[in-house]
């Protein structure tokens, strides 16, 4: 059985003062059988990773390179370092506002599995994929070029997020959440085998909140959400732990 994760991704938001959201976060956490994980801005993971709660961190990309001359980034050995256990590689802002390609993704998860993290592996079509009936190729071609060989349960975590239902408050039907990750489920055990295949977690991510959660997470294939909006706010995001918990 895959884990159950619940994500939270503070995107470009908050400065010290945010981490007292974390600490509230932790107050009411942990959730039996629940994998919490905050990604906040790289200025906050070494005081977020700090805090020492049950609550895991991560980061929201890291570069493919070991180190060396890459002005304002930052390596996965770096990440790690902080004391952040996951990171966030191929999501749709950086695919569309840094151009990433997936051999740029697959690169950086060889870093981000060197360097002893967790990848959560972003995937997602656009919503002129979608009216063109072209999801499951499009997110078939994302997974078949970003992920490495070499994928596990423990170094690996997929992110299912239509580019169209992040940040709109536009969530798919459930029919059309069971395709894809049905399909993700099926791509990976074609790859891994059925032990690796079915035991990688598999997260749903666009416009999640606590009021969709507990139908989202009904879906046999869904282990867990990548969440925006509602992870900044403590009382935002501990429904939909509560929801994943329950589920
Ligand atoms: P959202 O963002 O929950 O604000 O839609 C999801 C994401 O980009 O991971």
């Amino acid at each position: 059985m895959p884990p159950k994760i619940a994500a939270g991704n503070w995107k470009m938001n908050g400065t010290q003062s945010a981490l007292d959201e974390l600490d509230t976060l932790a107050g009411i956490l942990p959730k039996d059988g629940v994998e919490v994980v905050i990604c906040p801005p790289a200025t906050l993971l070494v005081p977020a990773a700090a805090r020492g709660s049950a609550i895991a961190i991560g980061a929201q990309d890291c570069h493919a390179a070991e180190k060396g001359a890459h002005t304002g980034d930052i390596s996965a050995a770096m990440v790690a370092d902080t004391g952040a256990a996951y990171v966030i590689l191929g999501h749709s802002e950086r695919r569309d506002a840094h151009g990433e390609t997936d051999a740029d993704v697959n690169a950086k998860m060889h870093a981000a599995w060197a360097a002893g993290l967790t990848a959560i592996l972003c995937l997602g079509e656009s919503e002129a994929d979608r009216d063109a009936g072209r999801t499951l190729d499009v997110v078939g071609a994302q997974l078949a070029g970003s992920l490495p060989q070499g994928a596990t349960p423990d170094n690996t975590v997929l992110a299912y997020e239509p580019i169209w239902a992040i940040g709109t408050g536009k969530v798919p039907t459930q029919e059309q959440i069971v395709d894809v990750h049905d399909f993700l489920r099926a791509q990976l055990v074609d790859r891994l085998g059925a032990q690796s295949g079915n035991a990688i977690a598999l997260l749903y991510g666009g416009s999640v909140k606590g009021d969709n959660a507990a139908t989202i997470f009904e879906a046999q294939n869904v282990n867990g959400a990548l969440v925006g909006g509602a992870s900044l706010k403590a009382a935002d995001f501990a429904p939909i732990v509560s929801a994943l918990a329950a589920s």
